[in-house]
């Protein structure tokens, strides 16, 4: 994927997980990476390492985005791909999530996505040029049962990044989703621990055609190519990394 060298690549959320992959995937390729988070001992331990840029940043604070885009603008010049990859997890039916549970989940998954849309995406429509990845989930394609505010706010991301689709195509930033299903990070073990050989890891992997949890780079793949020019002319699009559970 040769077309993203030298692009200006902006990942939140990259301290660790799918997004630190992500940055690392970026970089071997010759992108200039900027990595965000909150966990600034991990996020600066990730960007040392492969040498790019981190940058302290809550998604759901809308003067951490002006303070964010605006440095890397004077920095270098340009955001060519923004991946709105920031997330957390809350997991509850909905009879049992509280007004603050919602609202929380919420604030960094949707607030923090439509953030970054609007902020970044004033940039590339300017430039002319730009793709922005949101990172939603399978369970933003499909009901679940026990993740109800986790659900609404991955619905939001692929109805958002639709719009968005919409709004900025003519100004030549293309807007697509990405739904991974249960990929190996952090996040997951909150779900469960995938790593025995447990009845009850047998019983969720029954869902996935697959039968197995996936590593971060195979979502990290399709990013790069979303990212890529060689995806030119998708947009509004959702792309599936889930083994085949929404099949
Ligand atoms: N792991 C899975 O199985 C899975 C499945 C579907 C979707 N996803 C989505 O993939 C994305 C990446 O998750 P992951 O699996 O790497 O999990 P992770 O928990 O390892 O990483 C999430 C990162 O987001 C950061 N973050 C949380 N709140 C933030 C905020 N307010 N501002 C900035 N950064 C913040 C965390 O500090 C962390 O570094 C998330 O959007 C998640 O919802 C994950």
């Amino acid at each position: 994927m040769s077309s993203v060298r030298n692009k200006v690549v902006l990942i939140t959320g990259g301290a660790r997980g799918q997004g630190a992959v992500e940055g690392a995937l970026f970089s071997n390729l010759g992108s200039t990476v900027i990595l965000t988070d909150v966990l600034d001992t991990e996020g600066q331990n990730i960007a040392d390492s492969l040498e790019c840029t981190y940058l302290h940043h809550d998604v759901s604070d809308e003067s951490h985005w002006e303070r964010v885009v605006t440095q890397i603008v004077e920095q270098f010049g340009q955001i060519d791909v923004l991946v709105n990859n920031a997330g957390i997890f809350h997991g509850n039916r909905m009879m049992q999530t509280s007004v603050e549970d919602f609202q929380k989940i919420m604030d960094v998954n949707a607030l923090g996505v439509f953030l970054g849309m609007k902020k970044v995406g004033t940039i590339m429509a300017k430039q002319g040029s730009g793709s922005i990845i949101n990172i939603s989930s399978v369970a933003g394609l499909m009901g679940t049962f026990g993740s109800f505010a986790y659900s609404a706010s991955k619905w939001a991301v692929r109805g958002m990044t639709k719009s968005a689709a919409k709004e900025l195509g003519r100004r030549g930033v293309r807007v697509n989703s990405v739904h991974p299903g249960y990929i190996d990070t952090d996040m997951l073990s909150q779900v469960h621990d995938f790593h025995d050989d447990s009845d009850r890891t047998n019983k969720l992997l029954q869902v996935v055609p697959l039968g197995r949890v996936a590593a971060p780079e195979e979502v990290g793949n399709v990013v790069v190519f979303l990212a890529s020019d060689e995806s030119g002319y998708c947009t509004g699009q959702e792309f599936t990394v889930d083994g085949g559970i929404f099949s």
